[in-house]
């Protein structure tokens, strides 16, 4: 597979710029933008709190699963995961021939950026800072395994995009 034909993956910690630099990535390769939770949201006819809610987690995280599987099927797009969809090593295997990118941002300005949310179900109960805390240490295992990184913090969406092409022109055959 070469690079005109990988996909790019974008994946990492809630708030970390997945979806609007992905779909930029997207617009500026000439590739379709898939969106995983918007594609489960629609699938579902849920928004994915709702299925938190009436299935838990583990049923996000089957549903999930399955669609990272199928879309580790396919080439050419560029893939904007959960911020947990890789944290299970099957699913980053599943992603093995794609570029996958991991961006990550410090602490504060993660938590500057999730001010506020209503809709990150992990965070809805308890003190946002320490379940931030508490998920990041927990993944940072997962997230680290991951080949490719780029730190997004004080960086605009279109500088983050630029940084994955030019990653991914250099890097993307081997
Ligand atoms: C999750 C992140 C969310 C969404 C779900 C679970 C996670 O996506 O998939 O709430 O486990 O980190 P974003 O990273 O786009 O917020």
């Amino acid at each position: 597979m070469n690079s005109r034909t990988r996909s790019v993956v974008l994946t990492g910690f809630m708030s970390t710029g997945k979806s609007s630099v992905g779909r930029l990535v997207a617009q500026k390769l000439a590739r379709e933008f898939v969106d995983m939770d918007a594609v489960i949201e629609a699938r579902e006819g849920e928004t994915v709190r709702t299925i938190f809610e009436t299935r838990g987690e583990a049923g996000f995280r089957s549903i999930e699963s399955a669609l990272c599987a199928e879309l580790g099927k396919r080439n050419d797009l560029v893939i904007a995961t959960g911020g947990g969809a890789l944290v299970n090593p099957r699913n980053q295997d599943v992603f093995a021939n794609a570029f996958v990118v991991c961006l990550g941002a410090t602490f504060e300005e993660i938590l500057s950026r999730l001010n506020g949310a209503q809709d990150r179900p992990l965070l809805a109960n308890g003190d946002a800072r320490e379940r931030v805390e508490i998920l990041l240490r927990a993944r940072h295992a997962a997230y680290a395994r991951i080949q490719n990184h780029v730190d997004t913090t004080g960086q605009s969406i279109e500088q983050v995009a630029d940084r994955i092409i030019r990653m991914f022109q250099t890097n993307g055959p081997s």
